[in-house]
């Protein structure tokens, strides 16, 4: 071991790619050697290699095209192939990051093979175990060595969980860090607003992908109907980047599109940013979503049961309605009575920062 850690980043879907990118260029900015690790859980150059591209980030270091496949067997496929490459880097930590099946591969793989894991965006709970992200994050977060929470109130959770105190650092979420540098180029290098004829107009913005949604018929043709409502009761455009999973739901049950939804493929990073930015409201089921909203100072409505991000209720810039589609439509008219003003809970935008002075502070102390 050197006094320079060796870091494996595992990632392997739209928000891992998004979220991770702070940490590969911080790594980059202090020379330290890692490798990229990408599972190709999501495949469609839309939810990937645009990512890569905007975020400028380099080739993956190994691709392993997992695709999409029953939990279990992508779970296991992963483990399977994820081990050889790290006993080939022998790095000095794993990173994973958040609670997809690659997150969960990745910590399994890391510590099957006595290899520090860490989990970044450690201790989110919905305490809803019917979702498989809720199991994921709780097992990525009982393998791991650090444990990266993004906040005090995650924090408080992993310590009631009984996770020792030094194994848990509160480092702010890296969302916060990749909002900041892309917001302004957003600003400058997008012309989302204008493609889609909403440049000056105020419009409402839709993202729903999560399973238990979607996949669900009569609740997602539910969520369609409460923005639909709130968006004729408004007299605004919503505008609906749609997810592979929920455009395949859509065609598949028939779902009906009330006439101010506008369904477009789903969009680039700095699209997206530009598009969240300026929205009147955004109505989401994403984990990001409901954090970048915060951050960038746009009202966010929760068209879930639960929510892993509380601290976005506490503040104001979120609320949590469920998917019953009169309480979408009043939860919207209740949030844009809320004033704009609430401080930003995931932290300033050194959260790779953070992680990478926790790993080398331990690897400094080992050689030493
Ligand atoms: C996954 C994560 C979810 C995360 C989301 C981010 C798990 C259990 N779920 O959900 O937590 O919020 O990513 O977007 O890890 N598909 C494509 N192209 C792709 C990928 C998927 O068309 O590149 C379609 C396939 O029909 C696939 C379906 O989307 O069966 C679902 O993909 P999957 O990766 O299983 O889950 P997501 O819904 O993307
Ligand atoms: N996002 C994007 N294009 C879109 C929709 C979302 O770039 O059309 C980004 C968004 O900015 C956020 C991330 O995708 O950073 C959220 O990912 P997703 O909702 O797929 O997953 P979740 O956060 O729910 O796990």
């Amino acid at each position: 071991m050197t006094s320079t850690p060796s870091i494996a980043v595992v990632l392997g879907t739209r928000p891992e790619i998004i979220k991770c990118a702070p940490i590969v260029h911080e790594c980059e900015r202090r020379d330290y050697p890692y490798a990229v690790v990408h599972t190709g859980q999501h495949y469609s150059d839309e939810l990937d290699s645009v990512f890569f591209e905007e975020l400028d980030l380099p080739e993956p270091d190994y691709d392993l095209g997992v695709g999409s496949r029953p939990h279990g067997r992508q779970t296991g496929t992963l483990i399977a192939q994820i081990e050889p490459i790290l006993e080939d880097e022998r790095p000095d930590a794993v990173l994973v990051q958040g609670d997809t099946n690659s997150a969960l591969a990745g910590s399994i793989a890391a510590c099957k093979l006595d290899t520090q894991l860490g989990h970044v965006e450690a201790g989110l709970r919905s305490f809803d175990r019917d979702m498989p992200e809720e199991l994921n994050r709780i097992l990525a977060d009982h393998a791991s060595d650090y444990l990266f929470a993004p906040t005090t109130e995650s924090e408080r959770l992993l310590q009631n969980e009984g996770i020792p105190d030094e194994r848990i650092h509160v480092t702010g979420n890296t969302v916060v860090d990749a909002v900041q540098r892309h917001a302004d180029i957003a600003a400058e290098e997008s012309d989302v607003l204008d493609e889609l004829g909403i440049s000056g107009f105020r419009y409402a913005v839709l993202t729903a992908h999560r399973a238990e949604n979607v996949d669900d018929p009569d609740r997602f043709q539910s969520i369609l109907d409460g923005v639909g409502r709130f968006a004729a009761d408004r007299g605004v455009r919503c505008i609906y980047p749609v997810h592979p999973r929920a455009e395949k739901r859509i065609a598949e049950f028939d779902l009906s599109v009330p006439e101010g939804i506008e369904l477009v493929d789903a969009l680039s990073y700095l699209d997206f940013l530009r598009l969240e930015d300026e929205a009147l409201v955004v109505f989401t089921d994403s984990g990001g979503v409901q954090e970048e909203t915060c951050i960038l100072g746009t009202r966010c409505v929760t068209v879930r049961d639960s929510t892993e991000r509380p601290e976005t209720l506490s503040v104001g810039a979120n609320i949590l309605v469920g998917t019953d589609a009169e309480d979408i439509a009043s939860g919207a008219a209740e949030m844009l009575d809320r004033p704009v003003d609430w401080a930003c809970p995931f932290g300033n935008g050194t959260a790779a920062a953070n992680i990478l002075d926790a790993v080398s502070a331990d690897v400094l102390a080992e050689v030493a």
